[in-house]
């Protein structure tokens, strides 16, 4: 998508050659335009999959997932990784380790919100090693219902994430695939 790769050579930082900066207009400040946009592209590729509902993670994945269950005119659903006290009932629960931060959380979503039967599309702002994305294919799979799409904001190509995906045969599109950055700048797959 051309209009992201122009906002991560503007704006985007490589801070070092695993971890890019985003945070002028993805995952801190949030440029509502462009997240119209990239909701507007996730819908048309994913339209004719019939989805019922919209899916991710807090907290970076809910402004491309909002803007995309607009366009699509379906609900979101967002997983938490922090449970409350007000949280209670029938919830499922599965454990993520996030390799970019070297921490482990306890994916949560509410039974009812996660309907046996309907086809889910999981969105998120980052692809690394796709640990994110296979919690929730597998919470999406202990609810009894199905992940018929991923769309990924940004994909770092040169972490394991995508091939991973790309071997459970489910519709992935990313707006930006990254193949290589660090101080030199930013390089992407076509
Ligand atoms: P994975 O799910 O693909 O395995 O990715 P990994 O565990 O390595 O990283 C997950 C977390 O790190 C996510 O944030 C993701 O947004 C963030 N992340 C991964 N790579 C980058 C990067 O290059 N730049 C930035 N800015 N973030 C990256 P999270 O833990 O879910 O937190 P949140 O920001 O959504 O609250």
């Amino acid at each position: 998508m051309k209009e992201l790769i122009e906002a991560i050579l503007t704006h985007g930082k490589a801070i070092n050659e695993d971890v890019l900066l985003v945070d002028s207009f993805l995952n801190h400040q949030v440029d509502p335009l462009l997240m119209h946009h990239i909701g507007e592209t996730f819908a048309a590729f994913f339209r004719k999959k019939e989805i019922d509902r919209v899916l991710t993670i807090e907290s970076s994945g809910i402004a491309p997932a909002a803007f995309t269950a607009y366009s699509l005119g379906v609900p979101l659903v967002i997983m938490k990784k922090q449970t409350s006290r007000i949280m209670t009932g029938d919830l499922i629960q599965t454990t993520v380790r996030s390799f970019t931060k070297g921490t482990e959380y306890q994916l949560t979503v509410k039974r009812e919100f996660l309907p046996a039967g309907e086809r889910v599309l999981f969105i998120d702002d980052f692809l690394a090693s796709g640990e994110a994305a296979f919690g929730a294919i597998e919470l999406v799979k202990e609810a009894g219902a199905t992940v018929n799409g991923i769309g990924i904001v940004i994909e770092k190509s040169f972490q394991s994430g995508r091939k991973r995906l790309d071997a459970l045969n489910i519709p992935v599109l990313s707006l930006a695939r990254i193949r290589a950055m660090g101080p030199e700048g930013i390089e992407f797959l076509e």
